[in-house]
């Protein structure tokens, strides 16, 4: 006989694969809708809506139409927003119009919780929307963010947050220390609920860029980077320390950003500390999806669902992701 000597595999894992049943039965991880937090960029005034060019299917939304989308947010079931701010009046060098209690950010924080109370609403703590300079913190003469200065503001904007009804500050600035502070301020001020989501690896990434468009500080910012406070993007052991940091001081849940290019440091951090670790798919990433989806290249909603998916095999607990409504509208099909 020819095949008399025939080699067998000893395992055949394509016998597992072979059939749907078989495939969902030993599938290791899944996404749903509670893993999705959707960012969105608000503007002042009224009855306002802007495309944003690099973002397709972005937009930036004065708060009566933001409003609907909330609305299709609670519909989908996805858990929380976080809130951009789109600040066209109002920049200065101290950066005050971060902490005014009638701003942008708390009028529609105190809107979308009086209508949807049950919405999670995240809000982001830096400076950078509203300093001219386009840089998350106050500067000194040189141009070097300051430190110490910069959580002092913070720390106030974070409080004007709370009382506004955020249900967590998202600072997303990298000074030392500001986790610390803000807890302490949130606990003397008897705000023992609101939650800190640090963004405690954030690196210094070119994946940043449609974001500064949608929210006007690129002009700002010009050629200027943020090197000096935002982590180098060959680190990793350094992302530890800064989580441990952050939750040594008080966070409640832990991010990486930017996502996909960084899922080891996803992974690293869960393993370490086995905390909320979420990841943000950052406007780049997104920009570079749909822009191959667009061209044919890509299947776009397919290609959003893996990356989706790699977020979680990767060890998050969830995902930041301009996509949240488009894959909750999946996920429930
Ligand atoms: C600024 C901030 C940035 C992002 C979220 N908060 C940009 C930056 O650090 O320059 C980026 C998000 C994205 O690219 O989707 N505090």
């Amino acid at each position: 006989m020819i095949f008399a000597n025939r080699y067998f595999p000893a395992t055949r894992l394509r016998r597992m694969r072979r059939d749907d049943f078989s495939r969902r039965l030993m599938r290791e991880h899944t996404l749903t809708v509670d893993d999705l937090i959707y960012p969105v960029f608000v503007l002042e005034g009224d009855n306002r809506e802007q495309d944003v060019a690099s973002m397709p299917g972005v937009k930036r939304q004065s708060l009566d139409r933001l409003l609907y989308t909330a609305e299709e947010a609670v519909r989908l079931g996805v858990p929380m927003l976080s809130i951009f701010p789109v600040i066209e009046n109002g920049k200065n060098n101290e950066a005050t119009e971060a902490y005014n209690p009638d701003g942008l950010v708390p009028t529609v924080v105190r809107a979308l919780k009086a209508r949807f109370p049950e919405l999670g609403l995240m809000t982001d703590v830096a400076l950078d929307p509203y300093t001219i300079h386009g840089q998350d913190g106050l500067i000194d003469d040189a141009g070097y963010v300051l430190n110490d200065e910069t959580t002092a503001v913070l720390v106030r904007q974070a409080l004007c947050h709370a009382d506004a009804g955020a249900d967590m500050i998202g600072p997303s600035d990298m000074m030392d220390g500001r986790i610390g502070a803000i807890r302490q301020a949130l606990e003397e001020e008897g705000f023992i609920h609101t939650k800190i989501f640090a963004y405690s690896a954030k690196y210094a990434s070119s994946f940043y860029g449609p974001f500064r468009d949608a929210v006007g500080s690129a002009g700002n910012l010009g050629k200027a980077d943020k090197k000096t406070y935002q982590m180098d993007p060959a680190n990793v052991d350094e992302a530890v320390q800064e989580v441990a940091m952050d939750l040594e001081e008080g966070a409640d849940l832990v991010m990486i950003k930017p996502g996909m290019p960084y899922l080891d440091v996803i992974r690293r951090v869960k393993d370490t500390f086995g905390v909320p670790t979420f990841a943000y798919q950052v406007s780049g990433e997104y920009a570079m999806l749909k822009a191959a989806a667009a061209n044919g290249w890509l299947d776009g909603d397919k290609c959003m669902m893996e990356s989706l998916l790699a977020f979680k095999r990767a060890g998050a607990d969830g995902i930041l992701t301009y996509f949240a409504l488009d894959a909750a509208r999946l996920l429930k099909a």
